[in-house]
């Protein structure tokens, strides 16, 4: 089976997780920054279900207001049109993905709370260099490796292969995949976000989280993600481990230098962030 065989197989599949309508609504509008506060309003309040999900969301500790947030559109004028319509979107994927069967091996908890982590790092990492819009970041970090949860479930047989032999042979997940599968996380994740109809730039950076390359998309949401995963992988484990910094894309390196060289410090602060951020999202798991 050759790359592109497998990514026909994957458009096969029925019961692969669409996004509800309310995600893709919200995921356009990512697209469209001439959307008002009203149509948002409106979007949502189409489905029932996810006013008082939002809403609870919203008045949830991680926010920390003082005062009760008792509307959409209230919650829309103080966490702004960004967050909210990010929100959406994350909390459509995880649903979707979250609820089916067949999952019973693979560690759901752990997939999300990596990619809960590198989500807040990569907002962090965001709003420190000035890189990119920081809620765009949270979403792209969340989704990076999206694929990995389709490899497993779909390409049962394929992630076991992997798995396996990052395990034998002391290698990443990824390379891995690369030696031992014909298409990765990172292929099948970018192909399941183009059918979403994701921004290129979202697409892209699934795509090459691993292997950055410049000509994208959107070259900055790309790196902070990268970065967001190397830093996680080193420090959420171990806060007193060093970076692998060889594993980073040299341009990348230098415009996050400074964050890199800090990251023992700062990273605590972000880890407790990341700690609320996974009850906020993971506890309808
Ligand atoms: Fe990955
Ligand atoms: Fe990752």
């Amino acid at each position: 089976m050759d790359m592109k065989t497998i990514l026909n197989e994957l458009d096969q599949i029925e019961d692969i997780p669409t996004l509800p309508v309310i995600a893709m609504e919200a995921n356009k509008m990512l697209m469209d920054y001439n959307t008002s506060t009203k149509k948002l309003k409106q979007i949502i309040e189409k489905d029932q279900a996810m006013v008082p999900r939002m809403l609870k969301l919203v008045n949830s500790s991680f926010f920390g207001f003082q005062s009760r947030i008792s509307n959409i559109e209230h919650a829309i004028v103080i966490l702004g049109f960004n967050m909210i319509r990010n929100m959406i979107v994350s909390v459509s994927i995880i649903e979707a993905f979250s609820g089916k069967k067949g999952l019973k091996d693979f560690d759901m908890t752990r997939f999300w709370t990596h990619s809960v982590a590198v989500a807040v790092t990569s907002k962090y990492l965001s709003l420190k260099t000035r890189l990119h819009v920081h809620e765009d970041s949270f979403t792209a970090g969340l989704l990076h490796d999206i694929g990995k949860i389709v490899l497993f479930q779909y390409f049962h047989d394929f992630f076991i292969k992997a798995w396996r032999s990052s395990k034998e042979n002391d290698i990443s997940f990824y390379d891995a995949e690369k030696r031992e599968i014909p298409a990765d996380h990172a292929q099948i994740g970018a192909h399941l976000a183009w059918k979403w109809q994701f921004p290129a730039g979202l697409v892209d950076t699934i795509r090459w989280h691993h292997d950055v390359k410049e000509d994208v998309f959107d070259y900055n949401l790309l790196i902070i993600v990268h970065v967001a995963d190397k830093i996680v992988n080193s420090l959420m484990s171990d806060s007193k481990k060093e970076i692998d910094l060889s594993g980073i894309y040299p341009d990348a390196r230098k415009k996050m230098s400074s964050q890199l060289e800090t990251a023992k410090d700062w990273f605590p602060q972000v880890n407790i962030e990341i700690q609320s951020a996974c009850e906020l999202f993971l506890n309808q798991l």
